[in-house]
């Protein structure tokens, strides 16, 4: 038998206990898939006392964490503790410096270090593993770096945080507003009691720019990617998207574009988007992620499944150890750090499309028309306008519009002409259709 892969995990919580549980539960199939066994030699978290629901009393119990990346018998630390810095990424560094290889769940760290993260793992010619950081149990790390590695990516779009998933699905239908159904989610698990990360979008720009760099051969650039978060969507948004034959989804997308003399940049935007209901992301519903990929020869790649929970994530952590056992610790984001490209963002200005315009306004006349001249003023086209009712008492009303396909600075120079309008009473909410 071969030697065995020797791993110690830090952090005990849903994915850690899960990964514990995998390699209990599937532990010959692994052995014969990786080729030899692997074993877990240390395990730590914060609380010792605290109850797993498990018996740990067989695994040795390293009481301080940060000894877990200099032992003699570790080959892998797997942090599953999470946090962008503090412990994890003091863990992490000193993993690798220490020519251990590390494996992580940990999307916010690997979306703001992980360009120095890989350079340490190359400098000491570890692996450095991340996928159960995008998208919970689908292989879509791999999928993109490895079973795509043909291709020019054209674009990447994504739902990628499943909690804003199951609360735009489930206000679909229920048709209840946001902060109704954001309570029930929490109720039953699918939202943090601290939901900001994950309504807010930054979640999922943190598995987009992690994607964006493994498909278009970059440096990670979390800081340019444009978030907007879900808060803003309402019951009438989303009855008017079904009319309109469209669905409410985040989504997260990145493509790459040649604007001034050839330079290529990159967009990476997180945003509420109106999903036509034919498109494959408008049947992605609940806590559900799902990714598609644009290759130039292989055409659309869905890859699709649970982007969460303790089975799914564990799955792919366990699967980077299955990588580093039959001896893979190749480079974390396909091509050599200082091969990855530095792509300046891209201006959204000039890209063309077709949103959704939802004004609220009060109830008086004129106000329609000074709407349709601003857009007139700014170049708009508007291909529909309803006005969803009229107030039962002269108050405030809601005003729908769909744009032609067209530049987004035209909207964005509408917006500023009614910037101040006293016929406004709210920002306008602004959602792009996804083109397909
Ligand atoms: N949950 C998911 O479905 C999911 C999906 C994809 C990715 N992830 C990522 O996986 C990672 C872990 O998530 P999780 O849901 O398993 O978190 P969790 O349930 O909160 O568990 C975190 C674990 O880390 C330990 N910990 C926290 N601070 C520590 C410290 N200073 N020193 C030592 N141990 C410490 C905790 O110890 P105690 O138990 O003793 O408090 C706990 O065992 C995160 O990066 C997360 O983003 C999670």
């Amino acid at each position: 038998m071969a030697e065995p892969l020797r791993i110690a995990i830090a952090g005990l919580g849903t994915v850690g206990m899960g990964v514990l549980r995998l390699l209990a539960a599937n532990g010959e199939t692994l052995t014969k898939r990786a080729g030899r066994p692997i074993e877990v030699v240390a395990i730590s978290a914060r609380d010792r006392t605290r109850d797993r629901g498990a018996d740990l009393g067989g695994y040795h119990w390293a009481a301080d964490i940060t000894t877990l990346s200099t032992r003699d018998d570790v080959d892998v630390v797997v942090e599953l503790i999470g946090g962008a810095n503090g412990p994890a990424l003091t863990l992490a560094r000193n993993s690798l410096a220490n020519g251990r290889h590390f494996v992580t769940a940990n999307k916010a760290m690997v979306a703001l270090h992980g360009m120095a993260l890989a350079e340490i793992a190359e400098a000491h010619g570890v692996a450095f593993k991340f996928e159960a950081a995008v998208a919970g149990g689908i292989p879509v790390v791999k999928g993109l770096r490895e079973g795509a590695a043909a291709n020019r990516i054209e674009r990447i779009s994504g739902i990628l945080n499943g909690t804003c998933n199951f609360i735009l699905s489930e206000m679909e239908r229920s048709g209840a507003d946001f902060a109704e159904v954001l309570g029930q989610a929490q109720a039953r698990g699918f939202a943090e009691a601290d939901p900001g990360f994950d309504i807010e979008g930054v979640d999922a720009a943190h598995k987009l720019a992690i994607l964006a760099a493994i498909g278009f051969g970059a440096r990670i650039d979390f800081d340019a990617v444009a978030v907007s978060g879900i808060t803003e969507v309402g019951a009438a948004d989303i009855a008017q998207a079904a009319a309109l034959g469209f669905v409410i989804r985040l989504v997260g997308v990145a493509d790459c574009d040649m604007q001034d003399e050839g330079a290529a940049k990159l967009l990476q935007r997180v945003r509420p988007c109106l999903v036509p209901k034919d498109h494959p992301l408008a049947h992605v519903t609940g806590p559900t992620n799902a990714v598609v990929v644009e290759g130039n020869f292989s055409g659309r790649l869905l890859f699709q499944g649970a982007g969460a929970g303790d089975g799914p994530t564990a799955s792919s952590v366990v699967a980077d150890l299955v990588d580093i056992a039959r001896g893979d610790t190749g480079m974390p984001f396909s091509v050599p750090v200082a091969e990855l490209e530095s792509l300046a963002p891209a201006d959204p200005g000039y890209r063309v499309g077709r949103d959704y315009l939802r004004f609220t306004v009060n109830d008086r006349p004129g106000v329609l028309a000074e709407i349709t001249a601003a857009m007139r003023d700014a170049d708009v086209s508007i291909e529909s306008l309803i006005q969803q009712g009229r107030s039962a008492h002269g108050g405030e009303v809601l005003v729908a519009m769909v744009t032609h396909e067209g530049p987004e600075r035209c909207v964005t120079k509408a917006l500023e002409l009614l910037e101040g309008s006293s016929s406004l009473t709210a920002p306008p909410l602004v959602l792009p259709i996804l083109q397909d």
